[in-house]
């Protein structure tokens, strides 16, 4: 593993997605501030300097590149272990790569694939809420931080050692063949609710049913059950 620190960066996906050539396996990218942060669906990513842990890291080895369907789930479930031990309690994985914490978002994950003739890396980017106490702008669902929950500063260095030593000891367990079934599905925020699903081209409303084993999320859709991936599916809830 090899770390790199940045004072203030466009963004740390884009920064190992622009250098993966020539970055070793388990490349890790801090920053503490992002000026071009992004999220998922084209969207930014804002996060105070100094306040939030960002972050991202660079994937290369097959055996992890044949599991990346289940990534953000385990990095997902990483953060929430992470968190846990901080003692922010109620937390959730609104699936594929959000954490919810007593129903509000404190983490967001953002995967992308580096393909040339078949996956040749990911480049998985987390953003944690830490200290920062205000978010403006237009959010789609409501975010909270650590200290909004616990009420008092919290150091941003100890998250990020107890986030990365869990991500990599999951990943590790993940190259060995460990499902994380169990931990993953007893912590799904969306079973057993209604969302509007976009399938196809079509808007429709969907009953989660919960997980499959292979960590795609079921929906019943009127008389038919479906699996589906995160690429198949935008969810409003
Ligand atoms: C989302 O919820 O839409 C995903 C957010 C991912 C944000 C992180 S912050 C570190 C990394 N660099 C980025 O530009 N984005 C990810």
């Amino acid at each position: 593993m090899r770390s790199l620190f940045f004072e203030t960066i466009g963004s740390t996906n884009r920064y190992l997605k622009d250098h993966h050539r020539d970055l070793e396996d388990m490349t890790f990218v801090f920053a503490d501030q992002q000026t071009a942060g992004r999220g998922r669906s084209g969207r930014k990513w804002l996060s105070e300097k100094g306040k939030n842990l960002t972050f991202s890291f660079l994937m290369k080895d097959p055996l992890i590149l044949r599991e990346h369907e289940k990534l953000s789930a385990v990095c997902a479930l990483s953060v929430i272990e992470a968190l846990e031990s901080f003692g922010i309690k109620d937390l959730m994985i609104k699936w594929p790569n959000d954490v919810y914490a007593s129903g509000k978002k404190i983490c967001g994950i953002l995967a992308e694939g580096i393909s040339y003739e078949e996956l040749d890396c990911i480049v998985c980017g987390i953003g944690i809420n830490v200290n920062q106490t205000k978010f403006e702008g237009d959010y789609l669902h409501e975010p909270v931080s650590m200290k909004m929950i616990l009420k008092e500063d919290v150091d941003v260095a100890a998250v990020r050692d107890g986030v990365c030593s869990r991500m990599i000891g999951n990943i590790d367990e993940l190259k060995k063949g460990r499902d994380f079934f169990e931990e993953i599905s007893a912590r799904d925020y969306l079973k057993g609710t209604k969302v509007f699903a976009l399938i196809g081209n079509e808007r429709r409303q969907v009953e989660v049913l919960g997980m499959t084993r292979d960590l795609r999320l079921q929906v019943k859709d009127g008389e038919e059950i479906l699996d589906l991936d995160s690429g198949e599916i935008t969810f409003h809830l």
